[in-house]
């Protein structure tokens, strides 16, 4: 039997209630879930809990989570004071149809914190933040079209999931590639072709400030600021997607970047753990949804700013003010070295991508400028980073299996120690599957 053999082996036999409960629920969702990015084979581990830093899956095995949904728990699982939060609300009613108080609570602490936020409107999901987003830059400039970055995620709306790639964009409608404008990340230039040739067209540009689902891109010295001035001087809007990034700083990455984007998307850690997306901009460009402007964009949703997502918001912004940011980005930045570390003990031409809180492994050597470098890599490295997670999940850690990991608030040294040690053992495990599969992989 070869290592791969052995860890799906090792994998089924202490997972037994999950394959049951999978083939449960293949008969009435598809795959046996509601969401593509968590799916692995043979089937993903059912969890039956959380809390604080661990997940228990249904058979009783237990993870350290370094997913944390995806970076949206950055408290952990059911933080007392998140928990205490919407519990307060539940009991007083959840949505009424008006407005309501934890709302604009929220709504006054984005705006105090991330500076291009004057104004804000909440929605569901990070989905929702950036279609809205992108339909105030479109009725604010009057312009349809949108420059975005090859291999961007910006959730599952059409316009968000459109790549070019016909696998990636089954499904989505043909005439909206009419108006979008591809550019490779941190290639300034392709940003500045496409919008000579197409200014009177291009309604913004949307980036996510790092790329987290294409991979951890880091961006280029003054590529941010580059697109700001071409934003600038071709009359577009700057859009961030700051549904991940917002964890990186109390005021977002553009505060880190000194980069001030007209609009920025917003979700996940703004919810405590609820579903919520938000987006918000200058004063000028918001105003278009006030019910009141004369050409008002329309705006609804049945869950909008709903009490129990507000207030676990609120509580979970308060508990993340700078020093836990400081915290938790020194974690991320320890545990990339000690996976950098490992990658160089075990011989094997591996690396991380990493800022703050956040980090990427890649099964590959050189630089990475976009997430085209990414994919590519990815592709090459074949079953090595599925094999990563899934034995990382046989040894009790928990990591998404493109190969993300974030720290939480409730992560300390010790356990980075732990995941960098666990993780160290399970390169040197893997190092004759590599060898076998992927030799060139291996240092000399
Ligand atoms: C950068 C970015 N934007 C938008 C989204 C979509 O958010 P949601 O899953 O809440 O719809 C995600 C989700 O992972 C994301 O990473």
């Amino acid at each position: 039997m070869n290592r791969y053999h052995e860890i799906l082996a090792r994998y089924v036999a202490r997972t037994p209630k999950s394959q049951a409960l999978n083939e449960r629920a293949r008969r009435v969702l598809p795959g046996g879930d509601t969401r593509t990015g968590v799916y692995y084979a043979p089937y993903p581990a059912f969890m039956a809990q959380g809390s604080g830093k661990y997940l228990t899956d249904v058979d009783g095995n237990q993870y350290l989570d370094l997913l944390n949904n995806f970076t949206s728990l950055v408290h952990g699982h059911a933080h007392p004071a998140l928990v205490h939060a919407a519990q307060e609300q539940l009991p007083r009613g959840t949505a009424f149809a008006s407005p309501m108080l934890p709302q604009l609570e929220l709504a006054e602490t984005l705006a105090a914190r991330v500076p291009s936020i004057e104004m804000v409107r909440f929605c569901n999901s990070g989905t929702e933040a950036t279609m809205l987003a992108l339909r105030a830059a479109r009725a604010y400039t009057r312009r349809s079209g949108m420059i975005k970055m090859i291999g961007g995620y910006h959730g599952s709306h059409d316009f968000a999931a459109a790549t070019m790639d016909p696998e990636a964009d089954r499904g989505l409608a043909e005439g909206m590639y009419r108006d979008i404008y591809f550019a490779s990340f941190n290639d300034l230039q392709a940003v500045e072709n496409i919008l000579r040739e197409h200014a009177a067209a291009i309604a913004g540009i949307l980036v996510e400030p790092i790329p987290n689902a294409g991979g951890l891109v880091l961006p280029r010295e003054n590529y941010l600021r580059g697109l700001r001035a071409l934003a600038d001087q071709y009359n577009a809007l700057l859009i961030f997607d700051e549904v991940i990034t917002l964890r990186l700083n109390a005021g977002g990455f553009q505060n880190l970047a000194g980069v001030t984007p007209d609009l920025t998307a917003l979700g996940k850690i703004i919810g405590g753990g609820f579903p919520v997306g938000a987006f918000g901009g200058k004063r000028e460009i918001m105003q278009t949804f006030d019910p009141r402007a004369k050409n008002r964009i329309v705006h609804s949703g049945t869950f909008n700013g709903n009490n129990a997502t507000m207030a676990a918001g609120l509580a979970s912004l308060r508990l993340l003010d700078q020093p836990a940011i400081d915290q938790i980005n020194a974690l991320g930045q320890a545990l990339a070295r000690g996976f950098d570390d490992a990658f160089q003990e075990a011989g094997i031409m591996g690396q991380t991508t990493a800022y703050g809180s956040l980090v990427q492994v890649h099964w590959q050597r050189g630089e990475i400028l976009n997430m085209q470098d990414v994919a590519r890599g990815h592709k090459q490295a074949g079953d090595l980073p599925y094999l990563l997670h899934l034995e990382l999940a046989n040894r009790g850690v928990w990591s998404a299996v493109r190969g993300e990991f974030n720290t939480s608030t409730v992560l300390t040294q010790a356990d980075v120690n732990h995941v960098v040690t666990t993780f160290n053992e399970t390169l040197h495990y893997l190092k004759p599957y590599v060898a076998a599969t992927n030799p060139t992989l291996l240092m000399q």
